[in-house]
Protein backbone atom coordinates (compact mmCIF):
# COMPACT_ATOMS: atom_id res chain seq x y z
CA UNK A 1 0.00 0.00 0.00
CA UNK A 2 1.35 3.21 -1.05
CA UNK A 3 0.95 5.74 2.18
CA UNK A 4 1.96 9.63 2.16
CA UNK A 5 1.38 12.86 4.03
CA UNK A 6 0.94 15.81 2.34
CA UNK A 7 0.34 19.21 3.76
CA UNK A 8 -2.45 20.98 1.81
CA UNK A 9 -5.87 20.32 2.29
CA UNK A 10 -7.94 17.66 0.79
CA UNK A 11 -9.66 20.39 -2.15
CA UNK A 12 -5.69 20.89 -3.57
CA UNK A 13 -5.26 17.30 -4.37
CA UNK A 14 -7.03 14.22 -6.22
CA UNK A 15 -8.44 10.27 -5.64
CA UNK A 16 -10.66 8.22 -5.98
CA UNK A 17 -12.85 9.03 -2.51
CA UNK A 18 -12.35 11.40 0.36
CA UNK A 19 -12.49 10.77 3.83
CA UNK A 20 -13.13 14.01 5.63
CA UNK A 21 -12.77 13.83 9.90
CA UNK A 22 -14.72 16.47 11.54
CA UNK A 23 -15.49 17.53 14.92
CA UNK A 24 -19.03 19.23 16.42
CA UNK A 25 -17.26 22.34 16.12
CA UNK A 26 -16.00 22.11 12.47
CA UNK A 27 -20.08 22.01 11.62
CA UNK A 28 -20.84 24.38 14.15
CA UNK A 29 -23.71 23.25 15.62
CA UNK A 30 -24.71 25.72 18.30
CA UNK A 31 -27.24 24.66 20.80
CA UNK A 32 -30.15 24.94 19.12
CA UNK A 33 -28.61 22.76 16.12
CA UNK A 34 -28.18 25.62 13.81
CA UNK A 35 -25.24 25.53 11.39
CA UNK A 36 -22.78 27.92 11.78
CA UNK A 37 -20.51 26.64 8.23
CA UNK A 38 -17.35 27.33 9.25
CA UNK A 39 -16.30 24.79 7.33
CA UNK A 40 -18.43 25.13 4.52
CA UNK A 41 -17.21 29.39 3.77
CA UNK A 42 -13.53 27.85 3.44
CA UNK A 43 -14.34 25.31 0.22
CA UNK A 44 -16.57 27.51 -2.14
CA UNK A 45 -15.80 25.16 -5.07
CA UNK A 46 -17.95 22.24 -2.68
CA UNK A 47 -19.65 24.31 -0.74
CA UNK A 48 -23.18 23.68 -2.41
CA UNK A 49 -22.55 19.80 -2.02
CA UNK A 50 -21.01 19.62 1.74
CA UNK A 51 -24.25 21.90 2.67
CA UNK A 52 -26.35 19.84 0.89
CA UNK A 53 -25.12 16.39 2.36
CA UNK A 54 -25.35 17.91 6.11
CA UNK A 55 -28.47 19.09 5.91
CA UNK A 56 -29.87 16.24 4.95
CA UNK A 57 -28.47 14.05 6.61
CA UNK A 58 -28.51 15.83 9.99
CA UNK A 59 -24.59 15.37 10.16
CA UNK A 60 -23.34 17.41 13.57
CA UNK A 61 -19.93 15.87 13.53
CA UNK A 62 -20.69 13.37 16.44
CA UNK A 63 -19.38 10.08 16.15
CA UNK A 64 -21.27 7.91 13.78
CA UNK A 65 -21.78 6.32 10.61
CA UNK A 66 -19.67 8.00 7.71
CA UNK A 67 -22.70 10.42 5.65
CA UNK A 68 -21.83 10.12 2.17
CA UNK A 69 -21.26 13.27 -0.55
CA UNK A 70 -21.58 12.90 -4.56
CA UNK A 71 -19.56 14.75 -6.86
CA UNK A 72 -16.97 16.97 -5.10
CA UNK A 73 -14.98 18.67 -6.95
CA UNK A 74 -12.46 16.25 -7.20
CA UNK A 75 -14.10 13.48 -6.04
CA UNK A 76 -16.32 10.60 -7.12
CA UNK A 77 -17.39 10.08 -4.05
CA UNK A 78 -16.80 11.52 -0.11
CA UNK A 79 -17.80 10.55 3.41
CA UNK A 80 -18.00 12.36 6.31
CA UNK A 81 -17.01 11.30 9.63
CA UNK A 82 -17.64 12.71 12.97
CA UNK A 83 -14.70 12.59 15.58
CA UNK A 84 -16.89 14.20 18.19
CA UNK A 85 -15.96 17.48 20.30
CA UNK A 86 -13.07 18.89 19.64
CA UNK A 87 -12.23 19.19 23.25
CA UNK A 88 -12.52 15.48 23.64
CA UNK A 89 -10.46 14.10 20.89
CA UNK A 90 -8.32 11.77 21.04
CA UNK A 91 -6.09 9.18 19.04
CA UNK A 92 -8.80 6.87 19.33
CA UNK A 93 -11.24 8.77 17.95
CA UNK A 94 -9.47 10.13 15.82
CA UNK A 95 -8.04 5.77 14.35
CA UNK A 96 -11.91 5.52 14.85
CA UNK A 97 -13.13 7.89 12.30
CA UNK A 98 -10.43 7.01 9.84
CA UNK A 99 -11.47 3.38 9.72
CA UNK A 100 -14.82 4.02 9.56
CA UNK A 101 -14.47 6.11 6.58
CA UNK A 102 -11.84 3.93 4.60
CA UNK A 103 -14.11 1.12 5.32
CA UNK A 104 -17.11 3.18 3.45
CA UNK A 105 -14.73 4.28 0.26
CA UNK A 106 -13.83 0.65 0.48
CA UNK A 107 -17.05 -0.72 0.01
CA UNK A 108 -17.31 2.04 -2.49
CA UNK A 109 -14.43 0.50 -4.62
CA UNK A 110 -12.44 3.56 -4.32
CA UNK A 111 -8.48 2.29 -4.65
CA UNK A 112 -7.15 5.71 -4.02
CA UNK A 113 -8.14 7.47 -0.63
CA UNK A 114 -7.39 10.99 0.72
CA UNK A 115 -8.11 11.00 4.72
CA UNK A 116 -8.33 14.62 5.58
CA UNK A 117 -9.35 16.64 8.66
CA UNK A 118 -9.33 20.17 9.17
CA UNK A 119 -6.63 22.16 11.13
CA UNK A 120 -8.93 22.67 14.29
CA UNK A 121 -7.91 18.53 15.06
CA UNK A 122 -4.52 19.79 15.48
CA UNK A 123 -5.38 22.28 18.47
CA UNK A 124 -5.27 19.53 21.19
CA UNK A 125 -2.89 17.02 20.28
CA UNK A 126 0.57 16.82 18.62
CA UNK A 127 0.46 16.86 14.91
CA UNK A 128 3.04 13.78 14.89
CA UNK A 129 0.27 11.75 16.81
CA UNK A 130 -2.70 13.26 14.62
CA UNK A 131 -0.94 11.88 11.55
CA UNK A 132 -0.10 8.93 13.02
CA UNK A 133 -3.62 8.20 14.40
CA UNK A 134 -5.52 9.26 11.40
CA UNK A 135 -3.22 6.43 9.09
CA UNK A 136 -3.15 3.88 12.10
CA UNK A 137 -7.12 3.81 11.53
CA UNK A 138 -7.16 3.92 7.93
CA UNK A 139 -4.32 1.32 7.37
CA UNK A 140 -5.38 -1.15 10.06
CA UNK A 141 -9.33 -0.38 8.99
CA UNK A 142 -8.64 -1.57 4.85
CA UNK A 143 -7.19 -4.82 5.96
CA UNK A 144 -9.13 -7.71 4.68
CA UNK A 145 -7.77 -11.49 4.56
CA UNK A 146 -8.92 -12.19 1.27
CA UNK A 147 -6.34 -14.88 0.05
CA UNK A 148 -8.54 -17.45 0.03
CA UNK A 149 -11.15 -16.10 -2.27
CA UNK A 150 -10.84 -16.74 -6.28
CA UNK A 151 -14.55 -16.31 -7.28
CA UNK A 152 -16.47 -13.18 -6.99
CA UNK A 153 -15.83 -12.25 -3.73
CA UNK A 154 -12.66 -10.57 -3.99
CA UNK A 155 -13.47 -6.79 -3.68
CA UNK A 156 -10.89 -4.26 -4.44
CA UNK A 157 -8.75 -3.03 -1.89
CA UNK A 158 -7.54 0.70 -1.41
CA UNK A 159 -3.82 0.99 -2.68
CA UNK A 160 -2.91 4.43 -1.62
CA UNK A 161 -4.02 6.30 1.13
CA UNK A 162 -2.67 10.40 1.36
CA UNK A 163 -3.31 11.98 4.63
CA UNK A 164 -3.60 15.63 3.74
CA UNK A 165 -3.31 18.39 6.61
CA UNK A 166 -2.45 21.87 6.01
CA UNK A 167 -1.04 22.84 9.45
CA UNK A 168 0.84 20.16 9.72
CA UNK A 169 4.59 20.78 8.94
CA UNK A 170 5.92 18.25 5.96
CA UNK A 171 8.63 17.03 7.68
CA UNK A 172 6.75 16.16 10.90
CA UNK A 173 3.72 14.81 8.56
CA UNK A 174 6.11 12.66 6.53
CA UNK A 175 8.00 10.99 9.21
CA UNK A 176 4.50 10.26 11.31
CA UNK A 177 3.14 8.66 8.08
CA UNK A 178 6.21 6.80 7.54
CA UNK A 179 6.24 5.42 11.17
CA UNK A 180 2.41 4.73 11.14
CA UNK A 181 2.76 2.76 7.62
CA UNK A 182 5.86 0.51 9.01
CA UNK A 183 3.98 -0.27 12.08
CA UNK A 184 0.84 -1.24 10.31
CA UNK A 185 2.90 -3.22 8.39
CA UNK A 186 3.97 -5.32 10.67
CA UNK A 187 0.39 -5.48 12.19
CA UNK A 188 -0.32 -7.05 8.69
CA UNK A 189 1.92 -9.82 9.46
CA UNK A 190 0.45 -10.39 12.53
CA UNK A 191 -2.89 -10.58 11.13
CA UNK A 192 -1.98 -12.77 8.34
CA UNK A 193 0.05 -15.20 9.88
CA UNK A 194 -2.90 -16.02 12.79
CA UNK A 195 -5.53 -15.63 9.67
CA UNK A 196 -3.94 -18.70 7.38
CA UNK A 197 -5.30 -21.54 8.19
CA UNK A 198 -3.31 -24.51 10.01
CA UNK A 199 -2.96 -26.04 7.08
CA UNK A 200 -0.82 -23.62 5.25
CA UNK A 201 0.44 -22.12 8.63
CA UNK A 202 2.35 -24.89 10.43
CA UNK A 203 5.71 -24.97 12.64
CA UNK A 204 8.00 -25.19 9.85
CA UNK A 205 6.07 -22.40 7.84
CA UNK A 206 6.14 -20.09 10.84
CA UNK A 207 9.54 -20.35 11.28
CA UNK A 208 10.54 -19.91 7.54
CA UNK A 209 7.90 -16.47 7.70
CA UNK A 210 10.17 -15.21 10.61
CA UNK A 211 13.67 -16.25 9.29
CA UNK A 212 12.42 -14.50 5.87
CA UNK A 213 11.00 -11.27 8.01
CA UNK A 214 14.55 -11.51 9.63
CA UNK A 215 16.39 -11.61 6.26
CA UNK A 216 14.82 -8.40 5.01
CA UNK A 217 15.12 -6.64 8.51
CA UNK A 218 18.59 -7.58 9.41
CA UNK A 219 17.26 -9.33 12.49
CA UNK A 220 19.46 -12.32 13.56
CA UNK A 221 17.01 -15.00 13.21
CA UNK A 222 18.19 -18.86 14.69
CA UNK A 223 15.98 -21.65 14.13
CA UNK A 224 15.81 -24.96 16.21
CA UNK A 225 14.47 -27.99 14.63
CA UNK A 226 14.01 -30.93 16.53
CA UNK A 227 17.21 -32.36 17.10
CA UNK A 228 18.68 -29.38 18.98
CA UNK A 229 15.07 -28.85 20.65
CA UNK A 230 15.88 -32.72 22.03
CA UNK A 231 19.60 -32.20 22.88
CA UNK A 232 18.66 -29.09 24.78
CA UNK A 233 16.07 -31.19 27.10
CA UNK A 234 13.05 -29.09 26.28
CA UNK A 235 10.39 -31.70 27.71
CA UNK A 236 7.42 -29.47 27.52
CA UNK A 237 7.72 -28.64 23.96
CA UNK A 238 8.66 -31.98 23.06
CA UNK A 239 5.17 -33.47 25.29
CA UNK A 240 3.20 -31.57 23.40
CA UNK A 241 4.63 -32.16 20.24
CA UNK A 242 4.45 -36.10 20.46
CA UNK A 243 0.61 -36.09 18.82
CA UNK A 244 1.83 -34.13 15.95
CA UNK A 245 2.69 -36.18 12.59
CA UNK A 246 4.43 -32.25 12.02
CA UNK A 247 8.29 -31.77 13.93
CA UNK A 248 8.39 -28.48 16.34
CA UNK A 249 10.61 -25.00 15.98
CA UNK A 250 12.25 -23.32 18.57
CA UNK A 251 12.51 -19.42 16.80
CA UNK A 252 14.60 -17.03 18.20
CA UNK A 253 14.92 -13.30 17.07
CA UNK A 254 17.84 -11.41 17.70
CA UNK A 255 17.24 -7.65 17.17
CA UNK A 256 20.21 -5.67 18.31
CA UNK A 257 18.87 -1.92 17.58
CA UNK A 258 21.48 -0.59 20.35
CA UNK A 259 25.01 -2.18 19.80
CA UNK A 260 26.21 -0.11 22.54
CA UNK A 261 24.58 -1.84 25.03
CA UNK A 262 24.55 -5.28 26.15
CA UNK A 263 21.70 -5.69 28.30
CA UNK A 264 18.53 -7.47 26.33
CA UNK A 265 14.83 -7.75 26.86
CA UNK A 266 13.09 -11.04 25.65
CA UNK A 267 9.56 -11.20 24.33
CA UNK A 268 8.54 -14.68 24.30
CA UNK A 269 5.17 -15.53 22.44
CA UNK A 270 3.28 -18.95 22.55
CA UNK A 271 3.20 -20.70 18.96
CA UNK A 272 0.31 -23.63 18.56
CA UNK A 273 -0.13 -23.50 15.13
CA UNK A 274 -3.20 -25.70 15.88
CA UNK A 275 -5.08 -26.34 19.31
CA UNK A 276 -6.89 -29.67 19.64
CA UNK A 277 -6.57 -29.79 23.00
CA UNK A 278 -4.76 -33.40 21.99
CA UNK A 279 -6.13 -36.55 24.31
CA UNK A 280 -8.55 -33.86 26.53
CA UNK A 281 -9.77 -33.13 23.14
CA UNK A 282 -11.67 -29.54 22.72
CA UNK A 283 -15.48 -29.30 21.29
CA UNK A 284 -15.54 -29.16 17.93
CA UNK A 285 -17.74 -25.86 18.11
CA UNK A 286 -15.25 -22.88 17.81
CA UNK A 287 -12.77 -25.31 17.08
CA UNK A 288 -11.61 -24.06 14.13
CA UNK A 289 -10.62 -20.66 15.96
CA UNK A 290 -7.74 -22.70 17.46
CA UNK A 291 -5.35 -21.66 14.09
CA UNK A 292 -5.27 -18.66 16.27
CA UNK A 293 -3.82 -20.23 18.98
CA UNK A 294 0.29 -18.74 17.50
CA UNK A 295 -1.20 -15.05 17.76
CA UNK A 296 1.46 -15.10 20.64
CA UNK A 297 4.31 -15.85 18.64
CA UNK A 298 2.67 -13.76 15.79
CA UNK A 299 3.09 -10.97 17.88
CA UNK A 300 6.93 -11.20 18.22
CA UNK A 301 7.56 -11.93 14.99
CA UNK A 302 5.36 -8.88 14.11
CA UNK A 303 7.28 -6.78 16.83
CA UNK A 304 10.69 -7.57 16.04
CA UNK A 305 9.85 -6.21 12.58
CA UNK A 306 8.09 -2.92 13.92
CA UNK A 307 11.05 -2.20 16.18
CA UNK A 308 13.71 -3.03 13.19
CA UNK A 309 11.93 -0.81 10.61
CA UNK A 310 11.12 1.63 12.94
CA UNK A 311 15.13 1.45 14.26
CA UNK A 312 14.51 1.68 18.08
CA UNK A 313 17.57 1.54 19.61
CA UNK A 314 16.89 -0.98 22.29
CA UNK A 315 18.07 -4.52 22.40
CA UNK A 316 15.13 -7.27 21.99
CA UNK A 317 15.27 -11.47 21.44
CA UNK A 318 11.79 -13.17 20.22
CA UNK A 319 11.40 -16.23 20.98
CA UNK A 320 8.48 -18.78 19.96
CA UNK A 321 8.33 -22.15 20.57
CA UNK A 322 5.78 -23.60 18.35
CA UNK A 323 3.82 -26.87 17.60
CA UNK A 324 0.61 -28.91 16.34
CA UNK A 325 -1.28 -30.25 19.75
CA UNK A 326 -2.81 -33.20 18.03
CA UNK A 327 -4.03 -36.33 19.86
CA UNK A 328 -2.71 -39.47 18.12
CA UNK A 329 -1.18 -42.71 18.74
CA UNK A 330 2.16 -41.27 20.27
CA UNK A 331 0.29 -38.25 21.96
CA UNK A 332 1.18 -37.16 25.65
CA UNK A 333 -1.47 -38.01 27.82
CA UNK A 334 -3.62 -36.93 30.96
CA UNK A 335 -1.31 -38.36 33.90
CA UNK A 336 2.13 -38.08 31.73
CA UNK A 337 4.77 -36.83 34.09
CA UNK A 338 7.15 -34.39 31.82
CA UNK A 339 10.63 -33.17 32.86
CA UNK A 340 11.39 -29.79 31.47
CA UNK A 341 14.56 -28.27 30.56
CA UNK A 342 14.63 -26.35 33.55
CA UNK A 343 14.41 -29.76 35.37
CA UNK A 344 11.03 -29.02 37.31
CA UNK A 345 8.86 -31.27 36.48
CA UNK A 346 5.33 -31.55 35.27
CA UNK A 347 2.19 -33.64 36.01
CA UNK A 348 0.15 -33.59 33.14
CA UNK A 349 -3.47 -33.38 34.32
CA UNK A 350 -5.22 -31.58 30.89
CA UNK A 351 -3.61 -32.16 27.57
CA UNK A 352 -5.91 -28.65 26.75
CA UNK A 353 -3.33 -26.92 28.91
CA UNK A 354 -0.64 -27.25 25.93
CA UNK A 355 0.34 -23.53 26.50
CA UNK A 356 2.13 -23.49 29.88
CA UNK A 357 4.18 -26.81 28.68
CA UNK A 358 5.73 -25.05 25.28
CA UNK A 359 5.97 -21.62 27.19
CA UNK A 360 8.18 -23.82 30.20
CA UNK A 361 10.71 -24.13 27.51
CA UNK A 362 10.97 -21.04 25.91
CA UNK A 363 10.66 -18.91 29.04
CA UNK A 364 13.76 -21.13 30.48
CA UNK A 365 15.48 -20.52 27.25
CA UNK A 366 15.19 -16.95 27.34
CA UNK A 367 17.39 -16.51 30.86
CA UNK A 368 20.38 -17.14 28.76
CA UNK A 369 20.01 -13.24 27.75
CA UNK A 370 20.25 -12.02 31.33
CA UNK A 371 17.12 -10.15 30.24
CA UNK A 372 16.40 -7.26 32.37
CA UNK A 373 12.62 -8.15 31.88
CA UNK A 374 10.82 -10.98 29.64
CA UNK A 375 7.80 -10.09 28.84
CA UNK A 376 5.61 -13.18 27.39
CA UNK A 377 1.97 -13.49 25.04
CA UNK A 378 -0.27 -15.84 24.70
CA UNK A 379 -3.79 -17.00 23.62
CA UNK A 380 -3.47 -18.90 27.51
CA UNK A 381 -6.93 -19.30 28.94
CA UNK A 382 -10.54 -19.49 28.39
CA UNK A 383 -10.91 -18.02 31.62
CA UNK A 384 -8.95 -14.55 30.73
CA UNK A 385 -11.55 -14.69 27.96
CA UNK A 386 -14.20 -15.19 30.56
CA UNK A 387 -12.66 -12.67 33.02
CA UNK A 388 -11.90 -9.65 30.64
CA UNK A 389 -13.80 -10.44 27.45
CA UNK A 390 -12.63 -8.89 24.23
CA UNK A 391 -11.40 -5.48 25.70
CA UNK A 392 -8.43 -6.18 27.72
CA UNK A 393 -5.42 -7.84 27.77
CA UNK A 394 -4.86 -9.68 30.73
CA UNK A 395 -1.82 -8.74 32.61
CA UNK A 396 0.01 -10.80 35.43
CA UNK A 397 3.87 -10.30 36.72
CA UNK A 398 6.34 -9.71 39.22
CA UNK A 399 7.63 -6.45 37.89
CA UNK A 400 5.64 -3.95 39.24
CA UNK A 401 7.93 -1.12 36.87
CA UNK A 402 7.01 -2.92 33.77
CA UNK A 403 3.68 -3.52 34.52
CA UNK A 404 3.24 0.09 34.41
CA UNK A 405 4.91 1.08 31.68
CA UNK A 406 2.95 -1.48 29.93
CA UNK A 407 -0.45 -0.23 31.15
CA UNK A 408 0.71 3.39 29.67
CA UNK A 409 1.79 2.11 26.29
CA UNK A 410 -1.77 0.28 26.47
CA UNK A 411 -3.52 3.10 26.94
CA UNK A 412 -2.00 5.11 24.32
CA UNK A 413 -2.15 2.21 21.21
CA UNK A 414 -5.54 1.25 22.93
CA UNK A 415 -4.64 -2.07 23.03
CA UNK A 416 -5.46 -1.75 26.72
CA UNK A 417 -3.86 -4.21 29.51
CA UNK A 418 -5.42 -4.64 32.91
CA UNK A 419 -3.65 -6.33 35.47
CA UNK A 420 -4.67 -9.67 37.90
CA UNK A 421 -3.23 -10.54 40.59
CA UNK A 422 -0.59 -13.71 41.46
CA UNK A 423 -1.09 -14.34 45.35
CA UNK A 424 0.76 -16.80 46.42
CA UNK A 425 -2.41 -18.38 47.89
CA UNK A 426 -3.72 -19.60 44.49
CA UNK A 427 -0.42 -21.39 44.18
CA UNK A 428 -1.72 -24.64 45.75
CA UNK A 429 -3.99 -25.42 43.32
CA UNK A 430 -1.17 -26.28 40.99
CA UNK A 431 0.75 -28.49 43.64
CA UNK A 432 0.81 -32.11 42.45
CA UNK A 433 0.75 -35.14 44.21
CA UNK A 434 3.85 -36.99 42.16
CA UNK A 435 5.39 -33.81 40.55
CA UNK A 436 6.99 -30.86 41.15
CA UNK A 437 3.54 -29.22 39.30
CA UNK A 438 0.43 -29.90 38.17
CA UNK A 439 -0.41 -28.23 34.32
CA UNK A 440 -3.70 -27.72 35.73
CA UNK A 441 -4.91 -25.49 38.79
CA UNK A 442 -9.09 -26.59 39.15
CA UNK A 443 -12.01 -24.72 38.11
CA UNK A 444 -11.57 -21.37 39.67
CA UNK A 445 -8.90 -18.28 38.90
CA UNK A 446 -7.46 -20.00 35.58
CA UNK A 447 -5.57 -17.32 33.96
CA UNK A 448 -3.97 -16.69 37.70
CA UNK A 449 -2.97 -20.55 38.13
CA UNK A 450 -1.62 -20.40 34.48
CA UNK A 451 0.39 -17.12 35.47
CA UNK A 452 1.51 -19.25 38.44
CA UNK A 453 2.62 -21.90 36.41
CA UNK A 454 4.93 -19.78 34.26
CA UNK A 455 6.34 -18.03 36.78
CA UNK A 456 8.28 -21.34 38.29
CA UNK A 457 10.01 -20.67 34.55
CA UNK A 458 11.57 -17.54 34.96
CA UNK A 459 13.88 -17.54 37.56
CA UNK A 460 14.56 -14.08 39.07
CA UNK A 461 14.22 -12.40 35.67
CA UNK A 462 11.32 -9.60 35.75
CA UNK A 463 8.59 -11.00 34.06
CA UNK A 464 5.24 -10.03 32.84
CA UNK A 465 2.85 -12.39 31.23
CA UNK A 466 0.34 -11.22 28.83
CA UNK A 467 -2.94 -13.57 28.40
CA UNK A 468 -3.71 -12.55 25.00
CA UNK A 469 -6.90 -15.01 24.42
CA UNK A 470 -9.74 -12.64 24.40
CA UNK A 471 -8.07 -9.45 22.41
CA UNK A 472 -5.92 -11.66 20.13
CA UNK A 473 -8.84 -13.29 18.35
CA UNK A 474 -12.11 -11.37 17.69
CA UNK A 475 -15.47 -13.04 16.93
CA UNK A 476 -16.64 -9.95 15.80
CA UNK A 477 -15.36 -6.78 13.94
CA UNK A 478 -14.01 -4.02 15.83
CA UNK A 479 -13.51 -0.38 14.66
CA UNK A 480 -10.54 -1.17 13.15
CA UNK A 481 -9.82 -4.90 12.80
CA UNK A 482 -12.02 -7.27 10.91
CA UNK A 483 -13.44 -10.59 12.48
CA UNK A 484 -10.43 -13.02 13.12
CA UNK A 485 -6.88 -11.55 13.92
CA UNK A 486 -6.58 -8.29 15.46
CA UNK A 487 -2.79 -8.50 15.37
CA UNK A 488 -2.76 -7.52 19.50
CA UNK A 489 0.44 -6.95 21.10
CA UNK A 490 2.47 -5.39 17.80
CA UNK A 491 1.94 -1.72 18.43
CA UNK A 492 1.73 -2.46 22.42
CA UNK A 493 5.18 -3.59 22.42
CA UNK A 494 6.54 -1.23 19.98
CA UNK A 495 4.36 1.70 21.79
CA UNK A 496 6.51 0.02 25.20
CA UNK A 497 10.61 -0.24 23.73
CA UNK A 498 9.84 3.14 22.40
CA UNK A 499 9.42 4.44 26.16
CA UNK A 500 12.32 2.05 27.31
CA UNK A 501 14.55 3.99 24.67
CA UNK A 502 13.57 7.50 25.64
CA UNK A 503 12.49 7.31 29.24
CA UNK A 504 10.67 10.59 30.57
N1 LIG B 1 -5.63 -22.02 23.56
C1 LIG B 1 -6.43 -22.36 24.69
C2 LIG B 1 -7.01 -21.15 25.37
C3 LIG B 1 -8.06 -20.37 24.63
C4 LIG B 1 -9.39 -20.67 24.80
C5 LIG B 1 -7.71 -19.30 23.84
C6 LIG B 1 -10.35 -19.94 24.14
C7 LIG B 1 -8.68 -18.57 23.19
C8 LIG B 1 -10.00 -18.89 23.34
C9 LIG B 1 -5.60 -23.12 25.71
O1 LIG B 1 -4.59 -23.90 25.22
C10 LIG B 1 -6.53 -24.01 26.46
O2 LIG B 1 -7.06 -24.91 25.88
N2 LIG B 1 -6.70 -23.73 27.74
C11 LIG B 1 -7.57 -24.46 28.59
C12 LIG B 1 -6.88 -24.65 29.91
C13 LIG B 1 -7.59 -25.56 30.86
C14 LIG B 1 -7.57 -26.96 30.33
C15 LIG B 1 -6.92 -25.47 32.20
C16 LIG B 1 -8.84 -23.64 28.77
O3 LIG B 1 -8.75 -22.41 28.86
O4 LIG B 1 -9.91 -24.21 28.79
MN1 LIG C 1 -5.28 -25.88 24.77
ZN1 LIG D 1 -3.85 -23.41 23.42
Amino acid sequence: MKVEFVQRDFTAIKADALVLVLTKEDIGVDKKGAKASTLLSSFPADRFQLERAIAGSRFTGEKGEPVTVYSLARYGIAFLVGAGDESQLTNERLRRAAAAGIRAAQSAKATSVVVAALDSVLEETSHYEVVHSLLEGAILGAYKYDKYFTLDRKNSKVGSITVALSGVDAPIGRQAAKDAQLTCEAVYLTRDLCNAPANEVYPEVLASVAAKMAKKFHVHARILDEKQIRKLKMGGLLAVNSGSARPPRLITLEYKGNPRSRSWYAIVGKGITFDSGGISLKPSAGMAEMKMDMSGAAAVIGTIQALSSLKIPVNVVGIAPSTENLPGGRAYKPGDVVTTMSGITIEVDNTAAEGRLILSAALHYAKRYKPKAIIDLATLTGACVVALGHHATGMFGTSEDIMAQLKEAGEKTFERVWQLPIFEEYEKQIKSEIADVKNVGGRWAGAITAALFLKKFVGDNPWVHLDIAGTAMLEEPTEYSAQGSSGVGVRLLTQFFKQVASPK
